[in-house]
């Protein structure tokens, strides 16, 4: 197939690094940060789409519901993630720094569809991140257009995964930001080594627990449904009054605060919320003592006893 000869033929093809002067200016601190964000990320949607690409065969694509075509599309994703990667490394080698290796990955999916799923999810950290990071680039407009011009084809590649998978392509008017903390801990689950971790906080963990079949990726949840959560307080980094409060705030699209809802606590270290009913898309949820008023950015630099955990809504 004429797919599988273009896939490693990509790599070394640079094709917007001709027309894009990105190597001209030098780098902000700032911008190596976010870069190498970056590129962290597309090494985790590169190794997802192509193992997607790789494990399955055009038959079963099609026996699970998918329509022809599908398979070879994920691999043109795959395509387009190492083109992000190939740019991006270039960006960093031409200003004196070394791009961080790719590492080492696991994916808690085992069939078309629920690899599908979990592109959907993976794909939301990565356009989150985008977003999110783009503050970063204010001082250098070459960047900053780059980057948008990765995140409109992110976008693309997940409202097409989403179509197929039966969810809205669109589902909401707003995508949500994620700050390069959270972007950098919701892709850990996905991490089983890497050989140069990010200098990024790794927070405590707050796993999702039910719905969630298979481990990490659960189907779409209703308003009301009750979402059940794990975490261990002994490795919060503040010491909590085990009688205390608990509340989970749900990230969701910019231009609404983060909601906040009490947890009912069912054990030392698991508990639940319902989740509300004005929830769309994908939201991130963290574990905090705060009951209300924090924004991401307040709950990212002090606000979080443990996260993100990944929702998928709808
Ligand atoms: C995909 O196939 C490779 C090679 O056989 C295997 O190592 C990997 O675990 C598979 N990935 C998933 C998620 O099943
Ligand atoms: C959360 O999930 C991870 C990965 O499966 C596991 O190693 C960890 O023990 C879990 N933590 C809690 C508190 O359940
Ligand atoms: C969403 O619902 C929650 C809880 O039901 C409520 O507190 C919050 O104000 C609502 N937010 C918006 C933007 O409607």
């Amino acid at each position: 197939m004429k797919l599988l000869s273009f896939l490693p033929l990509a790599i070394g093809v640079l094709p917007l690094v001709a027309s894009v002067p990105l190597t001209k200016r030098a780098l902000s601190a700032s911008d190596q940060s976010v870069l190498e964000l970056a590129l962290y990320l597309e090494h985790l949607e590169h190794a997802m789409y192509s193992s997607g690409f790789q494990n399955f065969t055009e038959q079963q694509y099609e026996s699970a519901g998918f329509p022809p075509g599908f398979r070879d599309n994920v691999g043109v994703i795959a395509s387009h993630e190492q083109t992000h990667i190939d740019l991006l490394t270039t960006v960093l080698t031409s200003n004196g720094i070394t791009p961080i290796p790719t590492c080492q990955y696991k994916f808690p999916f085992t069939d078309p569809k629920s690899f599908a799923a979990l592109a959907n999810m993976v794909s939301t950290v990565g356009i989150g991140a985008y977003i999110g990071g783009a503050t970063g680039f204010s001082d250098n407009e070459q960047l900053l257009t780059a980057a948008g011009s990765i995140l409109a084809v992110e976008a693309r590649h997940d409202a097409y995964v989403r179509t197929e998978i039966g969810a809205s392509p669109f589902p909401t008017a707003f995508d949500t930001a994620l700050t390069p903390v959270f972007a950098y801990n919701l892709a850990q689950m996905f991490i089983v080594s890497c050989p140069q971790p990010l200098p990024i906080i790794v927070l405590p963990k707050l796993n999702l627990t039910s719905p969630m079949p298979p481990q990490n990726l659960q189907p779409p949840v209703a308003a009301g449904t009750t979402l059940s959560f794990a975490w261990d307080p002994s490795k919060f980094f503040v010491s909590v009054d085990p009688n205390a409060p608990l509340y989970i705030a749900l990230i969701n699209q910019d231009v609404q605060a983060p909601i906040f809802q009490e947890v009912t606590k069912t054990g030392s270290g698991t508990g639940t919320v319902p989740l509300p009913a004005n929830i769309t898309g994908v939201a991130f949820a963290v574990l905090t003592t705060f009951s209300g008023g924090l924004t991401e950015a307040q709950l990212t630099q002090y606000g979080t006893l443990a996260g993100p955990a990944e929702v998928a809504v709808s």
